[in-house]
């Protein structure tokens, strides 16, 4: 299989997750994607019924949007039943960085706000420990970002760069800026991402601690399920 079916099997098997009534976030990245395009071939397919959903990014919400699935605010629904989303590393306590993509501000409020969040990734993103393969991406406001940069630097960071896009600052869908922070592996994420919040200047960082119930790993022996004790 091209990794491009395996993301495709991993989203397919993540969207089993959903029941019909349920209130469902809908991640964002290459791999979500597929859990939204199989939720929204489930729908027509009947299989599926009164579902609404919570885009994690405004990607995500044009798609969902050109394939039929109803959409509502956080605000109408503050619980999610079950959210579908990719992530960037996975630890093996199922922790994660995300944000490589961009999103990991509605990502982290929508992930906070869900019972069951489901993670879909290919098996390049376990990792034994976080930070070994991937920044940890930091959103941040304009104002002042190259005081916040220094301060990120000081949490041990060994590289700190801004995102850039068509060679300017990379905005977020809250209008904000990246700064991907790199270390030489993490051994307390729990305390790195306090301290990373802790700067004035930062609104949210790409660790996610505690979050992820389930983790759907794509491989090429095929897919495989891991649980949260
Ligand atoms: C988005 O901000 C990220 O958290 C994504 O979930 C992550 O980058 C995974 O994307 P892929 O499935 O495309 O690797």
């Amino acid at each position: 299989m091209t990794i491009d079916q395996l993301k495709r099997a991993t989203g397919h098997r993540a969207a089993e997750y959903v029941r019909s009534g349920m209130v469902v976030g809908l991640g964002s990245g290459s791999t979500a994607k597929y859990a939204t395009l199989r939720l929204a071939e489930r729908l027509r397919q009947g299989d599926l019924r009164d579902i609404v959903a919570v885009p994690t990014s405004d990607e995500t919400a044009r798609l969902a949007t050109a394939e039929g699935i109803p959409l509502v605010s956080l605000d109408e629904h503050p619980r999610i039943d079950v959210t579908i989303d990719g992530a960037d590393e996975v630890d093996p306590n199922l922790d994660l960085i995300k944000g490589l993509g961009g999103y990991l501000l509605r990502e982290k409020i929508v992930a906070a706000a869900t019972d069951t969040e489901v993670i879909v990734v290919d098996d390049s993103k376990l990792v034994e420990r976080l930070g070994t393969r991937s920044p940890v991406p930091v959103e941040v406001i304009r104002f002042g970002w190259h005081n916040t940069r220094r301060a990120l630097e000081a949490t041990g960071a060994v590289a700190t760069t801004l995102r850039l896009a068509d060679d300017k600052p990379y905005v977020t869908d809250e209008g904000n800026w990246i700064i991907d922070c790199s270390y030489d592996g993490i051994d307390d994420a729990i305390g790195l991402s306090q301290a990373i919040n802790a700067i004035p200047g930062v609104v949210e960082n790409g660790l996610f601690i505690g979050i992820a119930k389930i983790v759907v790993v794509a491989s090429v022996s095929g897919i495989s399920v891991l649980e949260r004790r």
